[in-house]
């Protein structure tokens, strides 16, 4: 069971506030509630948080406001002891049709560099638990990059992915060139980065950036059991097996097998490592409690 927790005030304000969690699946920020996203729990033991970009009249343009409430609540869900998996999704027409251009238009050289401009996006790769992004209709430029710092994408059918900042004169400055690289290769990086030129959800699979690929109207229920699915097994060595993936954008493979062993071995030091074997030996459902 889930309860909608549409908001109406804006999180800048609220985001100086810290984030309250109160019993049972409604979430909320105090002093204020969210404005352009919709936050709910969802799957069968609602162990799910849902996050849905709420601003369709602008494509769910990823204006200053709406980033600062997804971190919010992301934050909300990582401190929730319920919650094992996110799931971010837009609308059918739009995921995220990137940064805010009209909020970009007059910005000067020295504001960006001085406020570290879009710096922290980086917070949504920061998450502990492991968030899905679904994607339908366009994710470009900067939703492409969220997409992108999310840790599994699904894609429904019509999803088309694009960095097209090309074409306004500028880069992508959220990861893009960084992350769109390391996914689907070079060449078809440069190609995107290059011309703007988008793919579709097909193109996507086919070059790694999505995993799988639904009907525009299953997308987001797919990604819920995605997420029911990993909130099933153990928050704790969920954290590392996340950990452990992402250390091999950063490392070479000798220092990753290192990192990730030193994570394995860690595994034996916790109770759900003991109950998951002991589970098995006992042809039984391991029931994992998150220590
Ligand atoms: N920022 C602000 N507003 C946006 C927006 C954006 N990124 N994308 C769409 N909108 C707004 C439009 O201005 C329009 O608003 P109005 O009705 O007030 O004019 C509304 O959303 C609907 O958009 P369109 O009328 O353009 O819809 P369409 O169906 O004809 O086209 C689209 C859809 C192809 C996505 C087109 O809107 C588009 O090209 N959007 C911009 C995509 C883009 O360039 N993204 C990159 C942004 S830069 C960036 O993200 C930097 C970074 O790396 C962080």
């Amino acid at each position: 069971m889930a309860f909608l927790c549409r908001s109406a005030a804006s999180l800048l304000k609220s985001s100086r506030a810290a984030p309250v969690l109160l019993s049972g699946s409604r979430l909320y920020s105090s002093g204020g509630q969210y404005e352009y996203i919709l936050v709910e729990k969802r799957g069968e033991k609602s162990n799910v948080g849902f996050i849905q970009l709420n601003r369709p009249k602008a494509l769910n343009a990823l204006c200053d406001g709406l980033m600062r409430e997804v971190i919010q609540a992301l934050e909300v869900f990582d401190a929730d002891a319920d919650v094992g998996a996110v799931v971010i999704t837009g609308s059918e027409r739009a995921f995220a049709a990137g940064a805010d251009i009209k909020e970009m238009q007059n910005k000067t050289f020295q504001e960006c560099y001085t406020t570290k401009f879009l710096a922290h996006w980086c917070k949504v790769a920061d998450a502990r638990k492991p968030v899905i992004a679904a994607v339908n209709g366009f994710a470009l430029g900067g939703g492409c990059e969220l997409a992108m710092m999310c840790d599994i994408i699904y894609a429904g059918e019509k999803a088309q992915f694009g960095q097209p900042e090309i074409l306004l004169g500028t880069i992508p400055g959220a990861g893009g060139t960084q992350r769109l690289t390391r996914a689907v290769g070079k060449s078809l990086a440069m190609e995107m980065v290059l011309t703007g030129d988008r793919i579709n959800a097909q193109e996507a699979k086919q070059s790694g950036l999505v995993s799988k690929v639904y009907p525009v109207d299953q997308l987001v229920s797919e990604a819920i059991i995605c997420g029911e699915k990993i909130s099933a097994n153990s928050k704790l060595v969920s954290a590392m097996a996340k950990e452990a993936v992402n250390a091999a954008f950063e490392l070479s493979l000798a220092e990753g097998n290192r990192f990730e062993k030193r994570l394995f071995n860690a595994t034996f030091a916790t109770a759900d490592r003991k109950e998951g074997m002991t589970a098995f030996v006992e042809k039984r459902k391991a029931s994992f409690q998150d220590s």
